[in-house]
């Protein structure tokens, strides 16, 4: 498959989709990003992959590059903005979310489970549909909360789940 990827932040997800070897297979041909100083940047350049920052209100703009950079399948990693007409897009759009959906919607996602004092969490790889982080789910993985976590480490841990899940799911889809 011809992937693209759409970022907002550091970009981990999106090295790790280009470097997985479970994703060998495909190509990362494009990435989206919607701010000014966004670290996947840095990433696509040192991956030489066409980068192109499009303002998170331009959607018709990112549809066109994605059509004509004949993608098959639209990873969110780390794009903090919820699309308006994701069935506008030429091709299936996927989410990595830090919690076990449903539970925790929206930002704050790992904040929210540690403040509800649960003692498990997780991430949650989930289709992309018009409502926010609702979609139909594909994977999860869980990642137990323990005594001493707090927000950074819990993310830490959950996003090294998020790099186990992520490049199964795109593996499965193609
Ligand atoms: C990831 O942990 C992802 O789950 C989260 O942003 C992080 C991006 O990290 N996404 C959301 O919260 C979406 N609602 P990265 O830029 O280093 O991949």
């Amino acid at each position: 498959m011809r992937l693209g990827v759409m970022c907002s932040g550091n970009g981990t997800n999106f090295e790790n989709i280009i470097t997985n070897p479970l994703c060998r297979k495909h190509e990362v041909v494009l990435m989206i990003h919607n701010t000014k100083k966004c670290g996947a940047v840095k990433r696509a350049a040192k991956f030489g992959i066409p980068h192109c920052r499009i303002p998170h209100k331009n959607e018709d703009e990112m549809i066109q590059l994605f059509k004509v950079f004949q993608v098959d399948l639209i990873i969110l990693a780390g794009y903090m903005r919820v699309l308006q007409n994701p069935s506008k897009f030429p091709c299936p759009i996927i989410n990595v979310h830090p919690s076990l959906l449903p539970k925790y919607k929206g930002l704050h996602a790992v904040e929210q489970a540690l403040n509800a004092g649960e003692s498990v969490t997780g991430c949650t790889v989930h289709y992309v549909n018009e409502e926010l982080d609702g979609g139909e789910i594909i994977m999860q993985g869980e990642v137990p909360i323990l005594p001493d976590d707090d927000i950074q480490s819990l993310t830490k841990a959950i996003q090294r789940k998020e790099y186990a899940i992520l490049p199964a799911v795109i593996d499965s889809l193609g």
